[in-house]
């Protein structure tokens, strides 16, 4: 995708605040005035510009139902706006006070379980009950009305990661609104029995109140009721959204956002969600145990990036270093929080943020990280903090807030389809859609090719490569737009199991992935999958392959129709059948793959299919070297280069070198290994008082135009 053409480039979003955003979360509530005046001076030494306040405070700003204490607020943002912070006012709605559950004990959510959730910590109520709508709307008008002429609010945060820890619930005012939803969705009951198949089981319904929710049954919930029903908690999570936003727009003129979980929060269609949003704004923690997983960061960020159809973002949390709430949280290495907040600028953000500015003392986040750790600005995290917030004036003066990241090939990514793959007894257990859309990810992440993720209706003529490694559910619509892509020239790749299902999880007749067996030249007669660890062995000659391919989990029963088989099976369930398949179509080219290949053996065929694609991979670079570029609307480039291996990387900046391809620098670029010894790193560090804070030397720009970092990670600008 290249920029929006809504978008006009280089220009920020956010009121008042024309640059890299910096910050975090900031919870005064837990902190005497005294910390705030110390917390405001040290923001501005540290280059921080912006801080979401508000997040938790309803308990603090409503003590009792109607009536409002103010005072502390204004005085905060008073304090902070005194130093030039500019403030990312939240609605509290994640967290009402316990008055309203003592007052409004039906508004509990019960899960699908059955458990009735305490209010002996955060989370919302059921977004249905109408209760927690009214007491929404109060606090919002009441907050919206007294500071949306403050000049330090440059953004509205509303509420906070919706759909976590809380999304579907079972309550009585869910079902009720849950009944609503189906005569919206389908006027009729016959639509809705026909749409969900009850005749199976004997499910016909002849009243709308003998619907239930698809609460815990005896055996396996109809699939399709279940997908309907993520899809309406999608939509009552939406409208609780739509309400706030409505509101502060009556008063206020700022851009409004909330925090999503881009890849990590499945209760969500982030595709419509990111549409009622002024700017998108991601939250994103790195799994600990995961070794690559700056890699599953990159996916996040373009994601990120792709819902907000290429328009700059807001890295609104990450970690300075550990979290509190994985089994072993890691603290980061020297560098690391440089470099993932770089991966995440390169891949289209326009703020990084964090959360929190000061850890806090007490509660469940005790021991996560933030800005300003326990051990307080005598620390190596509060020193790579300062440093960061140099590094980001730097990019901010040399002009790259509002350039985007294109991208030639993308990945289709279909929340409803994820519901509908992740119900029960479906053909194997070893499927999944995550896994394949990762694995794909992974290598066009090695080979450096940058990534969009798109959704599978939306127009894909910007691409070269379209590659749907999970696409279960496809729509007749989608199909369609697949068929039109690929006829008009595109090149296209699907992996097992995609095209099996409408939007009402039904299979279509005449073949098992039908919605793409036109474009795919194929017909998939039976599912083959495999037993746990047995594995299958391909013959790839006719992809140029010497030696044997070897896949798991998943074989198909083709039968070609129109496509050529550009690897057979030599065993398993299928030997002498199709397992590969490449099909010209139109003016295009459509490839299968029907089983799971081991990660080289993917990163052949994917060579055939770039090369189909005209797509170059970056092979003579070190693997684990990530390179992304951002460019602007005047043709500067910023091209990111973060070194995730173990030893020194050299890289050529001379002439054309692939990936750099027009970088005319003169010399290399030395990027140091990013493990750098704790005890040396600080060894030589003044050791300094919280009052006697040393800063950083800001980042170099060197003539050359190369602007080094520390931590294995260089930004060069062209
Ligand atoms: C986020 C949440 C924050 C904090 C953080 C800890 O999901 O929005 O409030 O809890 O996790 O990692």
């Amino acid at each position: 995708m290249r920029f929006d053409s809504q978008f006009e480039p280089n220009a920020t979003p956010l009121k008042g605040l024309n640059a890299i955003t910096y910050g975090g979360d900031y919870n005064p509530e837990q902190w005497p005035r005294e910390v705030w005046l110390q917390d405001a001076t040290l923001m501005r030494q540290a280059g921080v510009n912006l801080v979401s306040i508000g997040i938790w405070s309803w308990a603090k700003l409503e003590p009792r139902p109607g009536e409002f204490d103010f005072a502390w607020l204004d005085d905060l943002i008073a304090i902070l706006w005194e130093q030039g912070i500019h403030v990312d006012l939240a609605t509290p709605t994640a967290a009402p006070p316990a008055w309203f559950y003592k007052n409004h004990p039906d508004a509990r959510v019960i899960t699908r379980d059955g458990t009735v959730m305490t209010n002996a910590s955060r989370g919302m109520p059921s977004p249905s009950a109408p209760a927690y709508r009214e007491a929404c709307a109060r606090i919002t008008h009441a907050l919206a009305q007294r500071y949306a002429s403050h000049p330090a609010l440059a953004l509205w945060h509303v509420h906070n990661e919706y759909g976590a820890p809380v999304s579907d619930s079972y309550d009585d005012h869910s079902v009720a609104a849950w009944r609503e939803w189906l005569k919206e969705r389908y006027t009729t009951l016959d639509g809705v029995n026909d749409a969900w198949g009850t005749s199976f089981w004997g499910q016909t319904y002849y009243e709308w109140d003998e619907i239930p929710a698809p609460a815990q049954s005896a055996t396996v919930t109809n699939p399709s009721m279940r997908l309907d029903y993520q899809r309406f908690t999608s939509d009552a999570l939406l409208q609780c959204f739509i309400a706030e936003r409505d509101i502060i727009r009556q008063y206020s003129d700022a851009p409004i956002t909330t925090n999503f979980m881009a890849s990590s929060c499945p209760a969500m269609d982030l595709w419509a969600w990111a549409q009622e949003c002024d700017i998108v704004s991601n939250d994103h923690y790195l799994t600990a145990s995961d070794p690559r997983n700056y890699v599953t960061l990159a996916l996040d960020a373009d994601l990120t990036r792709s819902i907000a159809r290429g328009k700059p973002w807001l890295l609104m949390e990450h970690s300075t270093s550990a979290v509190n709430w994985q089994d072993r949280n890691v603290a980061k290495l020297p560098g690391e929080m440089l470099r993932n907040s770089l991966s995440h600028l390169g891949r289209g953000a326009d703020g990084i943020m964090y959360f929190q500015w000061r850890a806090a003392r007490f509660g469940a986040e005790k021991f996560h990280s933030s800005m300003i750790p326990h051990a307080g600005t005598s620390s190596r995290v509060y020193r790579d903090v300062l440093a960061l917030g140099r590094t980001l004036e730097s990019l901010t003066s040399h002009g790259m807030v509002g350039s985007a990241t294109p991208a030639d090939v993308a990945i289709l990514w279909d929340w409803e389809s994820f519901w509908a793959q992740d119900l029960e007894w479906r053909p194997s257990v070893d499927v999944s859609h995550r896994e394949r859309i990762v694995a794909f990810y992974n290598q066009l992440w090695k080979d450096k090719i940058t990534t969009d993720f798109v959704h599978p209706e939306a127009d894909l003529s910007g691409y070269k490569l379209v590659l749907a490694p999970a696409s279960y559910l496809m729509t007749d619509a989608a199909s369609a737009n697949i068929a039109q892509y690929v006829r008009g020239g595109g090149r296209f790749l699907a992996s097992y199991f995609s095209g099996i299902v409408n939007e009402n999880d039904t299979v279509r007749i005449g073949g098992l992935a039908k919605a793409l067996e036109d474009v795919l030249g194929v017909k998939v007669e039976e599912f083959l999958p495999l037993r746990e660890g047995d594995a299958v062995t391909l013959n790839a000659d006719l992809l140029g392959v010497t030696g044997t391919l070897t896949g798991d989990v998943w074989a198909d029963d083709i039968v070609l129709d129109g496509a050529k088989d550009v690897a057979t099976y030599t065993d398993g369930p299928a030997p002498g059948g199709a397992a590969i398949t490449r099909h010209e179509f139109g003016q295009g080219i459509a490839w299968y793959v029907s089983t799971r290949l081991h990660a080289s053996d993917l990163a052949a065929v994917l060579d055939a299919v770039y090369a189909d694609a005209h797509l170059t991979p970056e092979r003579t670079l070190p693997t684990e070297l990530e390179i992304v570029t951002r460019e602007s609307a005047d043709g500067r480039r910023y091209i990111v280069v973060l070194n995730h291996t173990d030893h020194e990387v050299t890289v050529p900046v001379t002439g054309n070198h692939g990936v750099l391809t027009g970088v005319s620098l003169d010399g290399a670029t030395v990027l140091q290994p990013p493990v750098v010894g704790r005890t040396a790193h600080n060894r030589g560090e003044t050791t300094h008082r919280d009052d006697t804070v040393v800063l950083p030397e800001p980042v170099a720009v060197t003539s050359s135009g190369v602007a080094v970092t520390a931590g294995g990670s260089a930004i060069i600008l062209q």
